[in-house]
């Protein structure tokens, strides 16, 4: 059994690249289908949506601009609660179909801000496709439009994902294992 050892944790490789670039393909011929005409803006959430990101761009045959941006979430006043910046946003994106581009969603707190952020800024018509979704364990209501795949509630690394920074070259996906 093929495992990897970063720091104190050690994890199994759980998905193949095979695997994941099936899945890859999948969202892309629903994204070439459903985007035609739309002129998306694709937001490819750094770091961990890089890999990701580039084996679905590739697959993207419709018209579309691509730009990269992090997120930076923080604790606003009382009334404004927790707010959401994202870094490196320098395109319009009033009235535009917006592609969010993300590796997980696990609670959905960070894609449930980003999705309120760029609803403030007009964006007309927000989408988000991930690779990864643990159905288990979201807590924010938030709609999943493309789901590369779902998965457990377990810890997972490589193809973008990281551990501490470590993992995200790895071209399957690890595991981490519970000792
Ligand atoms: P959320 O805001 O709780 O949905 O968390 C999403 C972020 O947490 C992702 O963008 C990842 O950076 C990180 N994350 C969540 N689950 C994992 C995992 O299993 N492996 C690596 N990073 C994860
Ligand atoms: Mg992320």
């Amino acid at each position: 059994m093929k495992t990897v050892t970063f720091k104190d944790k050690t994890f199994r490789v759980s998905i193949s690249e095979a695997e994941l670039l099936k899945a890859v393909d999948n969202v892309a011929e629903k994204m070439n289908a459903d985007l035609e005409g739309k002129n998306p803006l694709f937001l490819i959430v750094l770091n961990g949506a890089f890999m990701f990101a580039s084996d679905l761009l590739k697959r993207v045959e419709i018209p579309a601009q691509l730009s990269f941006v992090k997120v930076a979430s923080y604790s606003g006043t009382a009334s404004t609660g927790r707010v959401t910046e994202l870094i490196g946003l320098n395109e319009e994106v009033k009235g535009r179909t917006i592609v969010i581009i993300e590796d997980i969603v696990d609670s959905g707190r960070t894609m449930y801000g980003m999705v309120e952020k760029l609803k403030s800024l007009g964006a007309d018509d927000i989408r988000i496709a991930t690779l990864f979704f643990k159905p288990e364990a979201l807590k924010y209501d938030l709609n999943i439009d493309y789901a590369a795949m779902n998965i457990p509630n377990d810890f997972i690394v490589g193809y973008g994902l990281d551990y501490d920074g470590y993992g995200r070259n790895l071209r399957d996906i690890y595991t981490l294992i519970n000792s």
